[in-house]
């Protein structure tokens, strides 16, 4: 039997690959520290368990619209009223089954076969096997440190061709932890938007981002551009990965579009996961989330700190998320051969550049600080251990 070509043309997600090596050593009675998965050690904020226990009570839970609960709709909009001082039509928000299906979901409204989106190198590997399942072409501009890996709005200009239909931004970046300014941020929508190209902005991180010098918390392009494209999710933030629950909202004339796309492909959201979900907004889940960030910011500091002792550069300090990219050039391995030489020989699981694109694929590698401080100290001393090692006065 056949497979589809479309399905033969996904490439694998590395991280998951080496991910799932570390737990196939760790069934086989080893140590590992598994610092490949962009995953929080925290789970959700302890309302919105409480509030899953709840609705555990019998009750038929049957499905929901296809966009989501009204009310969990109406928590998101009054967030962003409270967090943006935007008011967003809660008819324009769309629940999903994580970011990933609200990603499908719009790129499957909006590319064509021959569609171009213009996107980052590196960025969110899924995103560039989502737009060619669609039958898009994916413009991976390549960037440096000195755009903090990020577009710009010249990068933006030079890639622009008649068959662009999106600009794809996630802002702070997966691998990268580093956010677009936002000016510029701001110039490149203004551009897309001036010749009716979407903007799709992936802020899954952005409450994970530092506030400004000033104490300006992170801003989202809809305090700019009201009729962006913007995706969310319960994953990071709330520390619900597992949960599959997520957000877009979209500019008014994608609504019908979404609802009959998500209606076909997923009929709803999980229906408990909504219902606990609208916990995550109470006050006091949102304290939670906030002790968690800076927490998040003292694992970076003692990552930051352990990697340059090591010698392993950071290019550009990340201000978001919980990833450090880190170029391994000098170690005279390439990024590949050192995440797999650091998970057999030191047994730290990593992720190599080549799951984010071609511009840093042979130089650099991911690693998530979402750990313990404790595995987070561990990995380091083990890497420490495995550098030594591969120094000639060292074997
Ligand atoms: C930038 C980015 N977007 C989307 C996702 C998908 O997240 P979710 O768990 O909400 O599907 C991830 C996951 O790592 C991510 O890093």
């Amino acid at each position: 039997m056949k497979l589809s070509e479309r399905a033969e043309r996904v490439e694998p997600f590395y991280a998951m690959d080496f991910t799932k090596r570390a737990a196939e050593l760790v069934a086989a009675g080893h140590r590992v520290v598994t610092l490949s998965v962009g995953e929080p050690d925290f789970g959700a904020p302890p309302l919105v368990r409480e509030a899953m226990r709840d609705v555990m009570d019998g009750r038929p839970l049957p499905y929901t619209p296809a966009l989501g609960i009204p009310a969990l709709r109406g928590d998101i909009a009054a967030f962003y009223r409270e967090r943006h001082g935007v008011d967003i039509d809660p008819a324009r928000i769309i629940v999903t089954s994580g970011a990933s299906s609200a990603l499908l979901l719009v790129l499957a409204a909006t590319t064509d076969a021959g569609d171009e989106v213009i996107m980052a190198d590196p960025s969110y590997p899924c995103n560039r096997q989502l737009v060619e399942t669609f039958g898009g072409r994916v413009v991976a501009v390549p960037t440096t440190a000195g755009s903090r890996f990020q577009l710009d709005d010249a990068a933006v200009a030079d890639a622009w061709s008649p068959r662009t239909t999106a600009v794809m931004i996630a802002t702070p970046s997966n691998p990268t932890g580093t956010s677009i300014p936002f000016d510029e941020l701001e110039a490149i929508c203004t551009r897309a938007r001036e010749r009716g190209v979407w903007r799709i902005v992936d802020e899954i991180y952005l409450y994970l981002s530092d506030p400004a010098a000033d104490g300006t918390l992170p801003r989202s392009v809809l305090e700019v551009d009201a009729d962006a494209i913007v995706i969310n999710s319960f994953s990071k933030y709330f520390g619900m990965t597992g949960w599959r629950l997520g957000w877009a909202i979209v500019p008014a004339t994608l609504v019908e579009t979404a609802q009959r796309l998500a209606t076909n492909y997923f009929l709803c959201a999980s229906a408990p996961g909504q219902l606990a979900a609208r916990a995550a907004f109470e006050p006091a889940s949102l304290a939670v989330c906030e002790e968690r960030r800076c927490e998040l910011v003292e694992r970076r500091a003692l990552v930051l700190d352990g990697l340059a002792r090591l010698g392993l550069a950071v290019t550009v300090p990340p201000d978001g998320a919980f990833y450090a990219y880190f170029d391994v050039s000098g170690t005279g391995l390439d990024s590949w051969t050192f995440c797999e030489r650091a998970l057999e020989v030191a047994r730290v699981s990593l992720t190599p550049g080549r799951d984010f694109g071609t511009a840093t694929s042979a130089t650099h590698v991911r690693l998530s600080y979402a750990s313990s401080r404790e595995e987070l100290a561990e990995g380091l001393a083990r890497l420490g251990d495995f550098l030594d090692g591969l120094r000639p006065s060292g074997r």
